[in-house]
């Protein structure tokens, strides 16, 4: 049975600022048969692409990435947040809906030329994903393919990304 994953999303207004109406994945998470559903179908995607590493942000990019770098028998990569990477990384600053942030990568975790498919649980501004983007490339890294579960289409974050490939399993 194929399920609506539209009913494994939940909605919070004014969090985790006023104005701002937060998408959240924890039921689909939650939820063994929707969760891999949603992973089957990033797979099939990465598998179209050739894809030879996953890069995710921090944090709920990881959870998208990991299963799916899992089941290709690929490498993950996590993007991570400001003082949680040690040893020589690269650096990539951005702006967020409700603030702004860095990511950083280890400088030798993408090698020149390898295909590369980011994840991330949501795109809205498109700051997140620009900024992944960047670090990917700065190391030389191809991006061959972009997947959200979730995409808010009116924060127009796929404007931000108008030469890559976007795969969004819902829009709102
Ligand atoms: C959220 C979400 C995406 C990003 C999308 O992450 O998981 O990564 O915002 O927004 P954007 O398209 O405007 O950049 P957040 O920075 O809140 O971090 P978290 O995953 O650690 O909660
Ligand atoms: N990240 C940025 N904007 C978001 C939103 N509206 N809901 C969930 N995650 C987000």
């Amino acid at each position: 049975m194929v399920l609506d994953l539209n009913d494994y999303v939940a909605s919070y207004d004014d969090f985790p600022k006023k104005g701002v109406k937060f998408r959240d994945i924890s039921p689909l998470m939650e939820d063994g048969k929707a969760y891999k559903q949603a992973t089957d179908e990033i797979v099939a995607y990465a598998k179209s692409k050739n894809v030879d590493l996953v890069v995710g942000p921090e944090a709920r990019g990881f959870i998208v990435g990991c299963p799916v770098a899992y089941e290709l028998g690929i490498g993950f990569v996590p993007a991570r947040k400001e003082g949680k990477l040690p040893g020589e990384t690269v650096k990539a600053s951005y702006g967020l809906e409700y603030g702004e942030s860095s990511l950083y990568l280890h400088a030798d975790a993408v090698k020149p030329g390898q295909k590369v498919l980011i994840t991330d649980d949501l795109l809205a501004t498109g700051g997140t994903i620009e900024a992944t983007i960047r670090l990917v490339e700065d190391l030389g890294g191809i991006v061959v393919g972009t997947a959200f579960i979730v995409e808010l289409a009116d924060l127009h974050g796929r404007d931000k990304i108008k030469d890559y490939d976007i795969l969004s399993l819902m829009k709102y």
